[in-house]
C-alpha cells in the first residue's frame, strides 16, 4: 500500500530532490556538474543530500538489521527512514521509493514528475528495506527488470530524466519534445560532419535548405524507425494521415492501420483540370 498525497499543480519556481542515500558522496557530484550544475546555478533546480545514517538512532550509526525469518543479506530499518523524512525541511509532493518491484520508469512518469515542486528520492542498498517504507512513499519506482546494487544510479537516472523536462534546464524545449517517446515515436536519426565517413554519406535532403522537405523527412525516418523497432509505440503515437500514407509506403496495409487506430491516409489529390480535360469529364 502506498500513501495518498493531494498534488496541485506546482507553483513557479525551482524543482527541488531530496535524494536519501547511505551514500551522498556518490550523488554529490552528479549534481554539480555539466547541465544539471549549471540549472543549480540558475536557480531552476536544487538539491539537499541527505544522509540515513544521520536519522540511524544510535551512535554506531547502523541503518539496517538481519532479515525476520533469516536469509542472507540485511535490510534497512523503517525508523530510520521514517525519521531521515520528518528531518527533511518541508513535506515533498511526492516520495520515491526506487525499488525492483516498483512501476516501470519511463517518459510519462518524468513529465508527470516534472510537474512537480519536490521529489524525494529514496535510495536503498543491501536486500533493500524494510517492507514497511511502502506506507510512507508515494510511489515505488524501477528502472526496469534488473538489480543493481544500490538505488542511486535509479535516482540519476530520474532526476536526468525529469530535470530536463523543467523550462530552461536545457537550452531549446523543442529538442525535448522531438526526443523518442516525448514526440510519441522513436527520434529521427541525426547527423553531423563529416558529409562523407567510410562510404556513409548524408542524406542528400539534410544538406539541402528545404525546411518542410526536412520535417516531412524526419517524420518518416521516426516512423520507419518506431515500426521496426517498437511497433508497440504506434497506436499512442497521435498519427496524422500523412503519417498512415507514410506507414503504407512502408509496408503497413490499411487493414493494420485500421488496428492500430491511425487515422486513413489523405484522398490522392487531383491533378489540376486542364481545358481539355474539363472538356473529356463525363457529365
Ligand atoms: C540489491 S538491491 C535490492 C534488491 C531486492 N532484494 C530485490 O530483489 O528486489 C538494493 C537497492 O538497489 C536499488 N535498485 C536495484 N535495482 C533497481 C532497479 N531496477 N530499479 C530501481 N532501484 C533499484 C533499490 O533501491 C534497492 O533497494
Amino acid at each position: 500500500m502506498t500513501a495518498e498525497l493531494d498534488v496541485t499543480a506546482p507553483p513557479p519556481g525551482p524543482l527541488h530532490f531530496s535524494l536519501l542515500t547511505l551514500f551522498p558522496e556518490l550523488l554529490r557530484p552528479f549534481t554539480q556538474e555539466a547541465l544539471l550544475g549549471r540549472a543549480v546555478a540558475a536557480g531552476l533546480l536544487s538539491f539537499g543530500l541527505h544522509d540515513l545514517r544521520e536519522h540511524s538512532g544510535n551512535r554506531w550509526r547502523k541503518v539496517d538489521d538481519s532479515p525476520y525469518g533469516g536469509g542472507a543479506g540485511m535490510v534497512i530499518r523503517v525508523d530510520v527512514v521514517e525519521r531521515a523524512l520528518a528531518a527533511l525541511p518541508e513535506r515533498p509532493d511526492e516520495i520515491i521509493l526506487l525499488t525492483p518491484a516498483g512501476q516501470r520508469f519511463d517518459q510519462r512518469m518524468a513529465e508527470e514528475l516534472a510537474g512537480r515542486r519536490h521529489l524525494a528520492l529514496l535510495c536503498g542498498r543491501y536486500e533493500g528495506f524494510d517492507a514497511r517504507v511502502e506506507t510512507l512513499v508515494t510511489r515505488e519506482v524501477s528502472l526496469g527488470d534488473f538489480v543493481m546494487m544500490g538505488g542511486e544510479a535509479a535516482a540519476a537516472c530520474v532526476v536526468e530524466a525529469v530535470a530536463r523536462l523543467r523550462p530552461g534546464v536545457i537550452g531549446d524545449e523543442q529538442s525535448w519534445r522531438d526526443d523518442s517517446y516525448s514526440s510519441g515515436l522513436l527520434d529521427y536519426p541525426e547527423y553531423t560532419r563529416p558529409a562523407e565517413w567510410q562510404g556513409m554519406g548524408v542524406p542528400q535532403v539534410l544538406q539541402g535548405g528545404n525546411h518542410a522537405a526536412i520535417t516531412r523527412w524526419r517524420r518518416d525516418r521516426a516512423l520507419e524507425r518506431t515500426l521496426e523497432r517498437r511497433p508497440d509505440l504506434l497506436p499512442t503515437a497521435g498519427l496524422t494521415g500523412h503519417d498512415s500514407a507514410a506507414l503504407i509506403t512502408l509496408g503497413l496495409s490499411e487493414q493494420q492501420l485500421a488496428t492500430i487506430g491511425a487515422p486513413p491516409p489523405p484522398a490522392p489529390k487531383r491533378g489540376r483540370k486542364t481545358k481539355a480535360s474539363v472538356q473529356t469529364e463525363p457529365v
